[in-house]
């Protein structure tokens, strides 16, 4: 699927890739995909490829972007979702130079719990937020081989680094997912293949609308925004950055983690941080 070149990007470039930017960026059709997109679409030349399953948002995104742009409908859990992309992007683009794995989904439950809170709430949410990105990247990774410099972008969380009641199993995909990004950033150095890692904090999109946080005085102030999050997409990818907190400040609740484990512990405990087991679109 395609639609034409409409109308010369205006913005300057943030960053200089080698050669003409082809970007792959996943869960495009709401929030923070679809900012990426429209971010990227302001690099000079750029070729862009939509992936999620809502394809009539996709092909509206399409449309409404200054440079030639495809996509791919797809559940990126699906066994020939990573071939179809791959091929899609061979015969549309060539080869790829930015992969950006956005796609993601939280679907909150405490372990144990009657309502969806076992192993099958952990299941899904590793299908699509750890090997779903771990099959695309596989299946694209010799062309981004063959593309470089080129990069790779995952995009995490900062519940990667501290966990929350009934965020068990998004945190735990999002942990595999960084440390699996740490892995694959040093083994690809050799290869020219950058691989970066994005940690946003509470972002209000459609599916994690933040509406808790929305609605706090208190919890406004540490809310990040889509296009914030599209700028460090850009840092981690074009930019060749190996990681990025955003808004930077959720680097030091990361820091604490580590730093003060039983300080930690402590708060995550306390009723206010229960507070910040924010409600997602997925949520039974
Ligand atoms: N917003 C936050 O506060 C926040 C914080 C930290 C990390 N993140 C991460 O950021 C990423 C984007 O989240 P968002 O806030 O932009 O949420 P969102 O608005 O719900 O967007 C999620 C995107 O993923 C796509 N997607 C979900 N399941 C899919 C599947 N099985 N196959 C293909 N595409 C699928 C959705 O498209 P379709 O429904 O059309 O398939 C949608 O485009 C996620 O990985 C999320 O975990 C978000």
């Amino acid at each position: 699927m395609s639609t034409p070149d409409a109308a010369p990007a205006p913005a300057a470039p943030a960053t200089a890739p080698a050669g003409p930017l082809v970007a792959v960026v996943t869960g495009a059709s709401s929030g923070l995909g679809e900012a990426a997109a429209r971010r990227l679409a302001r690099e000079p030349g750029a070729r862009i490829v939509l992936v999620a399953r809502r394809e009539e948002r996709l092909s509206a995104l399409a449309a409404s972007l200054p440079v030639t742009t495809t996509w791919v409908a797809a559940d990126l859990t699906d066994d020939d979702a990573p071939a179809r992309v791959r091929d899609h992007v061979r015969a549309e683009h060539g080869l790829p130079t930015l992969l950006v794995n956005n796609a993601g989904a939280g679907f909150r439950a405490r372990f144990g719990s009657e309502t969806n809170g076992g192993w099958e709430n952990v299941r899904r949410t590793m299908a699509i937020n750890f090997d779903a990105v771990v099959r695309l990247t596989e299946a694209l990774l010799p062309d981004l081989r063959a593309a470089a410099p080129s990069s790779i972008v995952n995009v995490s969380s900062t519940a990667a680094r501290v966990s929350r009641p009934g965020t068990g199993a998004y945190s735990a995909s999002k942990a595999a997912l960084a440390l699996w990004t740490d892995a694959l950033r040093i083994e690809e150095a050799v290869h020219g293949v950058h691989v970066g890692n994005v940690l946003p904090g509470f972002v209000p999109t459609e599916g994690f609308p933040q509406t808790e946080l929305v609605n706090s005085r208190l919890g406004k102030r540490l809310l990040g925004t889509p296009e914030g999050v599209a700028e460090a997409i850009v840092e981690a990818g074009l930019g060749r950055k190996p990681e990025r907190y955003t808004p930077k400040v959720y680097g030091i609740a990361a820091a604490l983690r580590y730093a003060a484990p039983a300080l930690t512990r402590r708060v995550m405990g306390t009723d206010a941080a229960k507070a910040m087991t924010t409600k997602t679109v997925s949520d039974d």
